[in-house]
Protein backbone atom coordinates (compact mmCIF):
# COMPACT_ATOMS: atom_id res chain seq x y z
CA UNK A 1 0.00 0.00 0.00
CA UNK A 2 1.43 3.20 -0.97
CA UNK A 3 0.00 6.59 0.42
CA UNK A 4 0.44 10.06 -0.33
CA UNK A 5 -0.55 12.26 2.52
CA UNK A 6 -1.68 14.79 -0.30
CA UNK A 7 -4.31 12.77 -2.33
CA UNK A 8 -5.84 11.10 1.57
CA UNK A 9 -8.04 12.28 4.35
CA UNK A 10 -6.15 13.88 7.48
CA UNK A 11 -8.05 11.52 9.93
CA UNK A 12 -6.59 8.60 7.63
CA UNK A 13 -3.25 9.97 8.23
CA UNK A 14 -3.82 10.41 11.89
CA UNK A 15 -4.71 6.85 12.37
CA UNK A 16 -1.69 5.60 10.09
CA UNK A 17 0.80 8.14 12.28
CA UNK A 18 -0.42 7.07 15.59
CA UNK A 19 -0.53 3.35 14.77
CA UNK A 20 2.55 3.65 13.27
CA UNK A 21 5.06 5.55 15.77
CA UNK A 22 4.50 3.14 18.36
CA UNK A 23 5.11 3.13 21.53
CA UNK A 24 4.87 6.88 22.41
CA UNK A 25 5.95 8.00 25.66
CA UNK A 26 3.28 10.48 27.52
CA UNK A 27 3.95 13.73 28.56
CA UNK A 28 1.37 15.31 31.39
CA UNK A 29 1.61 18.72 30.68
CA UNK A 30 0.92 21.50 33.21
CA UNK A 31 0.32 24.79 32.72
CA UNK A 32 -1.11 28.12 34.18
CA UNK A 33 -3.16 30.69 32.13
CA UNK A 34 -2.86 34.16 32.57
CA UNK A 35 -5.74 34.84 34.58
CA UNK A 36 -3.79 31.95 37.30
CA UNK A 37 -6.32 28.72 36.27
CA UNK A 38 -4.18 25.41 35.77
CA UNK A 39 -4.07 22.89 33.13
CA UNK A 40 -3.03 19.51 32.51
CA UNK A 41 -3.47 17.47 29.85
CA UNK A 42 -1.10 14.41 28.30
CA UNK A 43 0.33 14.67 25.28
CA UNK A 44 2.01 11.78 23.19
CA UNK A 45 3.53 13.44 20.40
CA UNK A 46 6.36 13.84 22.74
CA UNK A 47 9.97 13.72 22.31
CA UNK A 48 13.45 14.23 23.99
CA UNK A 49 15.31 16.61 21.50
CA UNK A 50 18.40 17.87 23.34
CA UNK A 51 20.30 16.89 26.14
CA UNK A 52 22.83 20.15 26.56
CA UNK A 53 20.68 22.03 26.86
CA UNK A 54 18.09 19.21 28.23
CA UNK A 55 15.54 20.21 25.72
CA UNK A 56 12.10 18.31 25.31
CA UNK A 57 8.93 18.90 22.59
CA UNK A 58 5.52 18.06 22.04
CA UNK A 59 2.84 18.69 19.72
CA UNK A 60 -0.77 20.03 20.51
CA UNK A 61 -2.97 19.20 17.28
CA UNK A 62 -5.60 21.51 15.75
CA UNK A 63 -9.15 19.86 16.27
CA UNK A 64 -11.57 21.95 15.24
CA UNK A 65 -11.73 25.40 13.42
CA UNK A 66 -9.35 27.85 15.20
CA UNK A 67 -9.55 25.28 18.25
CA UNK A 68 -6.01 25.27 20.02
CA UNK A 69 -5.36 23.35 22.58
CA UNK A 70 -5.71 25.32 26.02
CA UNK A 71 -1.69 24.06 26.92
CA UNK A 72 -0.82 25.74 23.71
CA UNK A 73 -2.47 28.85 24.55
CA UNK A 74 -1.81 28.77 28.07
CA UNK A 75 2.36 28.11 27.25
CA UNK A 76 1.93 31.37 24.66
CA UNK A 77 0.81 33.60 26.96
CA UNK A 78 3.20 32.65 30.13
CA UNK A 79 6.65 30.71 28.10
CA UNK A 80 6.29 27.93 30.81
CA UNK A 81 5.01 24.43 31.49
CA UNK A 82 5.91 21.43 33.14
CA UNK A 83 6.42 18.04 31.96
CA UNK A 84 5.34 14.91 34.21
CA UNK A 85 5.94 11.46 33.58
CA UNK A 86 3.18 8.87 33.30
CA UNK A 87 3.89 5.42 35.33
CA UNK A 88 1.11 2.88 35.42
CA UNK A 89 -0.22 3.59 38.23
CA UNK A 90 -1.62 6.98 36.96
CA UNK A 91 -3.06 6.06 34.15
CA UNK A 92 -6.67 6.45 34.79
CA UNK A 93 -5.72 9.90 36.50
CA UNK A 94 -3.81 11.00 33.27
CA UNK A 95 -6.95 9.55 31.29
CA UNK A 96 -9.16 11.62 32.86
CA UNK A 97 -6.88 14.86 32.82
CA UNK A 98 -7.32 14.54 28.75
CA UNK A 99 -10.91 15.19 28.86
CA UNK A 100 -11.70 18.15 26.62
CA UNK A 101 -13.17 20.32 29.03
CA UNK A 102 -13.13 24.61 28.55
CA UNK A 103 -9.94 26.41 29.85
CA UNK A 104 -12.02 27.32 32.67
CA UNK A 105 -11.75 24.08 34.30
CA UNK A 106 -8.66 23.02 36.81
CA UNK A 107 -7.75 19.49 35.56
CA UNK A 108 -5.97 18.97 38.55
CA UNK A 109 -8.79 19.56 40.47
CA UNK A 110 -10.94 16.98 37.86
CA UNK A 111 -8.48 14.19 38.03
CA UNK A 112 -8.03 14.39 41.81
CA UNK A 113 -4.13 14.81 40.94
CA UNK A 114 -2.19 16.99 43.49
CA UNK A 115 -0.86 20.34 42.28
CA UNK A 116 2.65 21.05 43.87
CA UNK A 117 4.90 24.24 44.23
CA UNK A 118 7.69 24.07 41.13
CA UNK A 119 10.89 25.78 42.06
CA UNK A 120 11.26 28.20 39.46
CA UNK A 121 8.32 28.24 37.13
CA UNK A 122 4.51 29.31 38.00
CA UNK A 123 2.67 26.57 36.77
CA UNK A 124 2.43 23.40 39.38
CA UNK A 125 3.91 19.84 39.26
CA UNK A 126 2.44 16.83 39.47
CA UNK A 127 2.93 16.08 43.09
CA UNK A 128 2.00 12.18 42.07
CA UNK A 129 4.65 11.93 39.21
CA UNK A 130 7.78 10.58 39.94
CA UNK A 131 9.73 12.76 37.58
CA UNK A 132 8.79 16.54 36.97
CA UNK A 133 10.24 18.90 34.63
CA UNK A 134 10.30 22.53 34.96
CA UNK A 135 10.21 23.96 31.23
CA UNK A 136 10.44 27.23 29.63
CA UNK A 137 9.38 27.72 26.31
CA UNK A 138 12.08 27.83 23.67
CA UNK A 139 10.02 28.57 20.67
CA UNK A 140 6.91 27.23 19.32
CA UNK A 141 7.43 25.97 15.65
CA UNK A 142 4.00 26.32 13.83
CA UNK A 143 3.77 23.43 11.02
CA UNK A 144 -0.21 23.97 10.15
CA UNK A 145 -3.47 25.71 11.45
CA UNK A 146 -5.15 23.21 9.31
CA UNK A 147 -7.72 20.22 10.99
CA UNK A 148 -5.41 18.07 12.77
CA UNK A 149 -2.38 19.85 11.88
CA UNK A 150 -0.63 21.35 14.85
CA UNK A 151 2.66 23.12 16.63
CA UNK A 152 5.88 21.43 17.99
CA UNK A 153 6.23 23.40 21.06
CA UNK A 154 10.18 23.00 22.33
CA UNK A 155 11.31 24.17 25.74
CA UNK A 156 14.31 24.02 27.97
CA UNK A 157 14.18 21.46 30.89
CA UNK A 158 15.40 23.99 33.78
CA UNK A 159 15.01 21.48 36.65
CA UNK A 160 14.28 18.34 37.44
CA UNK A 161 12.49 16.74 40.59
CA UNK A 162 13.31 13.18 40.33
CA UNK A 163 12.01 10.65 43.48
CA UNK A 164 15.20 9.83 45.12
CA UNK A 165 13.76 5.73 45.45
CA UNK A 166 13.42 5.93 41.58
CA UNK A 167 17.29 6.88 41.00
CA UNK A 168 20.96 5.84 41.45
CA UNK A 169 24.07 7.92 40.38
CA UNK A 170 21.91 9.36 37.83
CA UNK A 171 20.94 5.84 36.49
CA UNK A 172 16.77 6.02 36.48
CA UNK A 173 15.51 2.16 37.57
CA UNK A 174 12.79 1.02 35.03
CA UNK A 175 11.23 -1.25 37.25
CA UNK A 176 10.61 1.40 40.02
CA UNK A 177 9.93 4.59 37.24
CA UNK A 178 7.30 1.51 35.41
CA UNK A 179 6.44 4.14 32.45
CA UNK A 180 3.37 3.24 30.35
CA UNK A 181 3.28 3.96 26.14
CA UNK A 182 0.53 5.24 23.89
CA UNK A 183 0.13 3.08 20.94
CA UNK A 184 -2.72 3.59 18.03
CA UNK A 185 -6.41 3.94 19.09
CA UNK A 186 -6.94 3.71 22.65
CA UNK A 187 -4.38 1.36 23.70
CA UNK A 188 -1.43 1.37 26.05
CA UNK A 189 2.07 -0.62 26.48
CA UNK A 190 3.66 -1.66 29.25
CA UNK A 191 7.24 -1.18 30.13
CA UNK A 192 8.18 -4.68 31.69
CA UNK A 193 9.40 -6.47 28.98
CA UNK A 194 12.52 -5.54 27.94
CA UNK A 195 15.83 -6.83 26.25
CA UNK A 196 19.26 -5.65 26.24
CA UNK A 197 21.16 -5.06 23.00
CA UNK A 198 24.77 -3.41 23.15
CA UNK A 199 25.87 -1.57 20.30
CA UNK A 200 28.19 -2.86 18.14
CA UNK A 201 31.81 -1.72 18.57
CA UNK A 202 33.63 -0.94 15.31
CA UNK A 203 37.27 -0.83 15.64
CA UNK A 204 39.49 1.77 14.43
CA UNK A 205 41.65 -0.16 11.34
CA UNK A 206 45.38 0.19 12.01
CA UNK A 207 47.09 3.12 10.94
C1 LIG B 1 -2.40 9.34 26.26
C2 LIG B 1 -2.91 10.54 25.50
C3 LIG B 1 -2.05 11.21 24.62
C4 LIG B 1 -2.48 12.33 23.91
N1 LIG B 1 -1.62 12.96 23.06
C5 LIG B 1 -2.00 14.07 22.41
C6 LIG B 1 -1.08 14.75 21.54
O1 LIG B 1 0.09 14.37 21.38
N2 LIG B 1 -1.52 15.88 20.92
C7 LIG B 1 -2.78 16.36 21.11
O2 LIG B 1 -3.12 17.40 20.53
N3 LIG B 1 -3.68 15.73 21.91
C8 LIG B 1 -3.31 14.62 22.58
N4 LIG B 1 -4.18 13.99 23.42
C9 LIG B 1 -5.50 14.60 23.67
C10 LIG B 1 -5.39 15.74 24.70
O3 LIG B 1 -4.80 15.29 25.90
C11 LIG B 1 -6.80 16.29 25.04
O4 LIG B 1 -7.43 16.76 23.88
C12 LIG B 1 -6.76 17.36 26.09
O5 LIG B 1 -8.09 17.72 26.45
C13 LIG B 1 -6.04 18.62 25.65
O6 LIG B 1 -6.06 19.46 26.77
P1 LIG B 1 -5.80 21.00 26.76
O7 LIG B 1 -6.75 21.63 25.74
O8 LIG B 1 -6.12 21.39 28.18
O9 LIG B 1 -4.36 21.24 26.40
C14 LIG B 1 -3.81 12.83 24.10
C15 LIG B 1 -4.68 12.15 24.97
C16 LIG B 1 -4.24 11.01 25.65
C17 LIG B 1 -5.18 10.28 26.58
Amino acid sequence: MIVYPSESRPNDIYKLMIGSITPRPIALVSSISKTGIFNLAPYSFFTGVSANPPAIGFSPLITGKDKTRDSRNNIEETKEFTVNIVSEYLVDRMNVASSDVPPEVDEFALSQLTPKHANIVSCPLVKESLINMECRLIEIVEVSNKLLGGAFILGEIICFHIDDDVVENFKIDPNKLNTVGRMGGSSYTRTRDRFELVRPEVKKADA
